[in-house]
């Protein structure tokens, strides 16, 4: 066994943490060899239900839990950090604009910026996921400058999974059977591009064995209205395949991603065109708790077409940091 870890989860009420809380306990995102020292934080109002999912965890008897916490104030919640999941976020309202959600999620962060700042261990990961994902992430890292912008990561491995899941799907295979890279490039929104030219289905191009239009038209619009298609039937967020994407990119950053390429929205460096100074959706291969962006061949007959939607992504995000003012 390891030395154990602390794991600061936020919005640890809510639904996702209902649903990622017993995978984490189990080992599932940091390794079955990894024990956990499992610190959760809410709002005060949350503080009696923290309270009864600390009793159902404990009745779980999770060989992996070393102990469990409960704090409503981030500067408690985070000291000495080694992991933060970052789900709370202001959720959107009907009748709300972009920038009001912007603007008041930018206060939750900043706040948890400052507290990662102050007590985290300086090696500390963070994965955000309470939308907009890419834009909260930025926040928190500007307000936590002592901490490397490497160690933190926005959430586009749900986008990634339903990408590789509507192509099987269309493929009549099953998720096994794609191989090659299917990523995820920019913002967690409907600007987002999905790059799945070099894909293939048990040796197969992935061109020649699902219909050209759905290829070329179809796919990308699908993966990107999807977590709105969602809320529309269910009335309600996507709730367990967020969590799942959750474990499986807390798991492969963390624990390697054994050759694959996944989609993690990190900080950006130039690559792919896209200058520094926001957190950008790439490819990416995970050792040791640290990705490498990947560099993909771009088909070349589609390059052109490619770098105009990513630059449309980015244009998106550089306009939510200019709302959230921190450009
Ligand atoms: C999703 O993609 O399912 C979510 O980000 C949607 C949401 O607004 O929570």
């Amino acid at each position: 066994m390891k030395d154990p870890i602390k794991v600061v989860v936020t919005g640890a009420a809510g639904r996702i943490a209902n649903n990622i809380l017993p995978r984490i306990c189990h080992g599932d995102a940091f390794g079955s060899n990894q024990p956990v020292i499992l610190s959760l934080l809410d709002i005060t109002p949350a503080l009696p239900v923290l309270k009864g999912i600390v009793m159902e965890l404990e009745d779980c008897c999770f060989p992996l839990i070393t102990s469990i916490e409960t704090s409503d104030d981030p500067k408690v919640a985070l000291k000495d950090a080694d992991f933060a999941l970052m789900l709370a976020s202001y959720p959107f309202r009907p009748g709300m604009e972009r920038v009001d959600l912007l603007i008041k999620n930018k206060a939750i962060f900043k706040q948890q910026g400052i507290a990662l700042d102050t007590v985290a261990k300086k090696t500390v990961k963070v994965l955000v996921v309470g939308n907009p994902a890419n834009t909260n992430c930025l926040v928190l890292s500007e307000h936590a400058p002592s901490i490397p912008k490497e160690n933190f990561c926005a959430l586009t491995r749900l986008d990634h999974n339903r990408a590789v899941s509507l192509l099987a799907a269309r493929a009549g295979c099953t998720v096994r059977d794609i191989d090659g890279p299917v990523c995820i490039f920019g913002n967690h929104s409907s600007t987002m591009a999905v790059y799945a030219h070099s894909a293939t289905v048990k040796g197969k191009k992935i061109q020649d064995v699902v219909e050209k239009d759905f290829f070329s038209r179809e796919f990308e619009p699908l993966v990107q209205v999807r977590g709105g298609a969602i809320i529309k039937a269910k009335g309600t967020p996507s709730v367990f395949s967020a969590a799942a994407a959750i474990i499986d990119c807390i798991h492969d950053w963390m624990v390697g991603s054994e050759g694959r390429i996944v989609s993690m929205a990190v900080a950006s460096s130039g690559k792919y065109g896209i200058p520094e100074g926001v957190f950008f959706s790439v490819p990416c291969k995970c050792e040791d708790g640290k990705y490498e962006v990947v560099d993909l061949d771009i088909d070349p007959s589609y390059k052109e077409e490619f770098e105009a939607k990513l630059q449309k992504s980015y244009q998106e995000l550089i306009s939510e940091a200019k709302l959230a003012e921190i450009y």
